[in-house]
């Protein structure tokens, strides 16, 4: 079936909708929670859902930060971050980390959460969250439009040199993605995911 209407618009000239439905369409995607520490020592944490995985061997995750912002100024200084998974249980405490506080405000503390040290990196993971990855920044590439126009938006990519899971969410030594109910960023204001059903197709050979 092709669809004979649609709604057209080039970016550039607005979307001529109530919302812009960018990240609504590219959705729902993870959400990078990223801890990170400044020069001085300060804790940072910070929800992007810019954010995915971009390689396996060795594994790159990125997050791209819209304007230069603190956690992007961490990792510059200390070339470390740490990522936590946000389960359906630490929402609300990931929705307080957004928070436009100054650089010196510790956002584990604003959102009652805990440190917990990392083994290979300097900067903590969350506590509470059952899979976290210690990263060591590989790049930060300031983004580009296609006339070749610098934006002020940095894609920071890290490799993850080592990863926590809970051993509640190894099943047989399977990863269980469902049973750690990760939560996914919609668009508009407010909209977020839990998983839907489950379906498996393999590749044609
Ligand atoms: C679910 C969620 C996803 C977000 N995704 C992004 C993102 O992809 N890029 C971005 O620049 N800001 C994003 N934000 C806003 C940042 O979290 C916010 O600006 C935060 O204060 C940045 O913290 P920092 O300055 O300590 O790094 C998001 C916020 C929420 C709640």
């Amino acid at each position: 079936m092709a669809y004979d209407v649609t709604h057209f618009y080039e970016p550039r000239h607005g979307h001529g909708l109530p919302h812009d439905p960018f990240n609504a369409i590219v959705g729902p995607r993870p959400i990078g929670w990223i801890s990170s520490r400044d020069a001085a020592g300060v804790l940072n944490l910070a929800p992007y859902s810019f954010f995915n995985a971009f390689n396996y061997t060795p594994p790159i995750v990125g997050f791209a930060s819209i304007g230069h912002k603190d956690t992007v100024s961490n990792i510059e200084a200390t070339g470390e971050f740490a990522w936590s998974l946000v389960t359906r249980e630490l929402a609300e405490a990931m929705n307080q980390t957004c928070a436009a506080v100054p650089p010196e405000v510790d956002e584990f503390a604003l959102a009652g959460l805990t440190p917990a040290p990392s083994r290979l990196i300097g900067v903590p993971r969350v506590a509470e969250s059952p899979v976290s990855f210690e990263c060591r920044v590989t790049q930060i590439l300031r983004l580009q439009s296609a006339a070749g126009v610098e934006v002020d938006t940095w894609l920071t990519l890290g490799e993850v040199v080592a990863v926590h899971i809970a051993n509640a969410l190894l099943k047989d030594g399977i990863y269980d993605t469902a049973a750690a109910r990760p939560v996914l960023r919609g668009g508009g204001p407010a909209d977020y995911f839990e998983l839907g059903e489950r379906f498996r197709m393999f590749r044609p050979r």
